[in-house]
């Protein structure tokens, strides 16, 4: 993530309203955060990642970025130039957030997971790894990315992954049709605030009392924030974490409505 002044106000905004775990009163969000967010326990899937993501950062190899995201701006798309390891530096998953990404799917143990935006596919693997039973569907615009992508999961022997190719708005709403009920999203791609919300209630249409959501880079424009503002009173919503960079929504009806900002 880019350091943006937007996104260095909100996060010192975000530090005079984060409390620790201790502010926290839920038994549901209290154990979450201890045991799931803060763990720092190495696991054997994490190396393979690392070496792999140290590999992609010297990689130099230009490729032609298709960019259907907010970095066409009025446009509905861009073209572009960008090493491979370019891109890993400036948009891709850090080995930080990836471990929260697995902990959160070995936890939750969701079978069906969907993506918004693989790029070349670091946070696919860090959920695919950690639960090869489930079945992980990834959606990448660029056709470039995508293909890094697939010859990462490869190299990884990761074989748990579906791959889409297209827009989101043009592949979501068939694939939601196919893999039907939804235990987990990933949403991490165009990062406006309508396809933020759309995204989202295109999603709901599968989710059930158990599914999770999580969003990525919820603070990096204001249009972003109001968007993940605007997610945490949806009716359908009933626990919400902001760990700044990313956003946990739950739907869980049994626990009580509270949105919780938290430093991890
Ligand atoms: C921040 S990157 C994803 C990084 C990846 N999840 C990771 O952490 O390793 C966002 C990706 O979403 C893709 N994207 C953005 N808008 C899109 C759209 N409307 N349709 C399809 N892909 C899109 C971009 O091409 C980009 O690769």
């Amino acid at each position: 993530m880019r350091l943006r002044t937007f996104t260095v106000l909100a996060y010192m905004r975000y530090l005079v309203k984060s409390g620790s775990r201790h502010s926290v009163h839920s038994p549901f969000v209290y154990t979450l955060v201890d045991q799931v967010l803060r763990n720092k326990d190495e696991h054997p899937s994490f190396a393979p990642i690392r070496n792999l993501r140290k590999k992609l950062l010297r990689k130099s190899q230009m490729i032609e970025i298709t960019d259907f995201g907010a970095g066409a701006r009025r446009n509905s798309y861009a073209f572009r130039i960008e090493s491979v390891g370019s891109i890993v530096r400036n948009s891709s998953i850090n080995e930080r957030y990836g471990r929260i990404l697995f902990r959160l799917v070995e936890y939750f143990k969701p079978l069906t997971l969907i993506e918004l935006g693989s790029s070349v596919g670091l946070s696919t693997l860090f959920m695919a790894m950690a639960s090869p039973s489930a079945r992980v569907f990834t959606i990448e615009g660029c056709t470039a990315k995508s293909a890094q992508a697939a010859s990462n999961f490869e190299s990884l022997k990761v074989s748990n992954i579906s791959q889409y190719i297209g827009r989101f708005d043009i592949v979501l709403p068939d694939l939601i049709g196919e893999v039907g009920k939804l235990d987990f999203a990933f949403i991490d791609g165009n990062h406006t605030y309508t396809a933020t919300l759309t995204n989202f209630e295109l999603l709901l249409k599968n989710a059930h009392n158990d599914t999770v959501f999580v969003f990525d880079d919820i603070h990096w424009s204001a249009g972003m924030e109001k968007a993940w503002n605007e997610i945490t009173e949806h009716e359908g919503v009933t626990v919400s974490i902001d760990l700044f960079r990313m956003g946990i929504v739950f739907l869980k009806k049994e626990l009580s409505r509270q949105h919780f900002v938290i430093r991890i």
